[in-house]
């Protein structure tokens, strides 16, 4: 009896400490397989890792989902896909040019731009500090890009969206964000001084969605007041206390404001350029890119000088845009160009999303070493050139990005590291840029055969005021 008493107390303490060591040693081998198997690593594996997003994003799905068993790659929603996108080696200019010509392939995305990133921070931002509610509407104004990935996180955080497009900007996007749902309204191309520009009417609606809101809210509090519940629109009147779900629809306005909300540097300053100094190992020498808010080229250059203040940063810019001068000069405008004094469409590009005439609150936060003028011809005949040569499809201002880093690689020379982005992929500008019949109307068909149409290198070195 004692004998048996003894032999099964022993059992327990053996059966206590099996458990105890396989639950402690179980979830350490677990956790280690999740790291090490279960999430999305970046090109040289760190960044994720290190920065613990990759917990965030896999483990948290796991837990909540009660997924175990699904522990391959993921990322959590849309929103998650974001970001973290390859560095592509761009065979042809690195051979070309005795440099290693890098472009970041942001046309991965699952937005299909590099707009995915500022979309996602802008109402990231907002409804952090409630400037949005979920179920609000989120305004913008827009040459495309950013209205289509705005519309798409919009709706990953339970919003909406109504974006304000200038009418000359390629018809897909307009059909991109109406099959998405946004409110798509064009508008005329006005200079920024006008009330019809874009960006005023987009910054107009979400002030009229907030009225409606308010205007909801207020009537509300009248009809509690008085027993009864008059909603806005006048179409009910109910008991005050009741559900009605047609009363205080509205969730108010945000106008995302691109152009000036630095949510867009902090998107590429924390997001784009830690990457871009990861995947190079943190030997880029030189970034290169146009400007359209300028929240890239700022991000972008604040981040890598910060690292290293060796690296070299410059701007290449389109026709119809001031920025070259900017730069290069310190003054943004011919007198006859000065903002609130021309009327018409002050841009004169095929290119779209870049180039613009006066200085936005992100592009002011940019760390410029100099700049490059760049054409439309050039940039046709460098979409076609990456096509042929690298089975790259890239958009227009990509096009003018890789210009850009053409240049730079002439300026620099060889051995050299130099990057650039690709902003978005060919499939956004099938109507014009990509259009033979279009390209031929406008005198532009692509006739090179190698890099011979990109002619001079001339940088012209940042201003520095006294
Ligand atoms: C396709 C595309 N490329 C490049 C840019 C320019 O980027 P950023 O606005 O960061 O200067 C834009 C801006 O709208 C764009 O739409």
């Amino acid at each position: 009896m004692v004998v048996g008493n003894r032999a099964a107390a022993a059992f327990v303490v053996v059966a206590a400490a099996a458990t105890i060591f396989s639950t402690v040693f179980g979830s350490v081998l677990n956790w280690r397989r999740r790291n090490k198997f279960g999430c999305s690593f970046s090109w040289f594996g760190q960044s994720l890792a290190k920065s613990g997003e990759c917990l965030e994003r896999c483990g948290k799905e796991e837990s909540r989902g009660g997924t175990e068993a699904v522990s391959s790659s993921f990322r959590q929603g849309v929103i998650g896909a974001i970001g973290n996108t390859p560095l592509i080696r761009i065979r042809s200019l690195s051979e070309a040019t005795g440099c290693d010509i890098f472009g970041k392939a942001e046309f991965l995305n699952p937005g299909g731009s590099v707009k995915d990133r500022v979309a996602a921070k802008i109402l990231d931002e907002a409804l952090e500090s409630g400037a949005l509610q979920t179920g609000g509407l989120v305004t913008e104004g827009s040459a495309g890009s950013t209205a289509v990935s705005l519309a798409m996180v919009a709706i990953a955080h339970g919003c909406k969206c109504h974006v304000v497009l200038p009418d000359d900007a390629a018809i897909e996007k307009t059909q991109i964000l109406e099959a998405m749902g946004a409110v798509v309204e064009r508008v005329r191309p006005v200079s920024i001084s006008h009330r019809e520009h874009f960006v005023n009417v987009a910054r107009q609606r979400a002030l009229e969605a907030q009225a409606i809101m308010e205007d909801e809210s207020q009537s509300f509090k009248e009809s509690l007041n008085g027993g009864f519940r008059h909603c806005a629109s006048g179409t009910h009147l109910r008991q005050a206390g009741t559900e009605d779900e047609n009363c205080s629809q509205s969730k108010g306005g945000f106008f995302a404001d691109q152009f000036e909300n630095l949510a867009n540097f902090r998107a590429h300053y924390e997001g784009t350029a830690p990457e871009i100094w990861t995947q190079t190992g943190g030997k880029v020498n030189a970034f290169v890119a146009a400007a359209g808010t300028g929240g890239t080229i700022a991000g972008i250059s604040c981040y890598l000088k910060e690292k290293n203040p060796e690296v070299k940063c410059y701007l290449i810019d389109p026709p119809g845009s001031g920025l070259y001068n900017s730069v290069t000069r310190g003054v943004m405008y011919t007198r006859e160009e000065a903002e609130g004094k021309r009327m018409k469409n002050p841009f004169d590009t095929i290119t779209e999303g870049i180039g613009i005439n006066r200085i936005t609150q992100n592009f002011k936060q940019a760390k410029l070493d100099g700049a490059f003028r760049g054409s439309d011809r050039e940039a046709v005949e460098m979409a076609r050139f990456l096509l042929e040569n690298d089975g790259l499809f890239v958009g227009s201002s990509s096009a003018m990005n890789c210009v850009g880093a053409v240049h730079v690689a002439r300026v620099l020379g060889p051995g050299n590291t130099i990057v650039t982005i690709l902003c978005d992929g060919g499939a956004r500008h099938l109507s014009k840029f990509h259009n033979s019949s279009y390209l031929e109307a406008q005198g532009l068909t692509p006739t090179a055969t190698g890099l011979e149409f990109i002619k001079e290198s001339v940088l012209r070195p940042a201003f520095v005021r006294n």
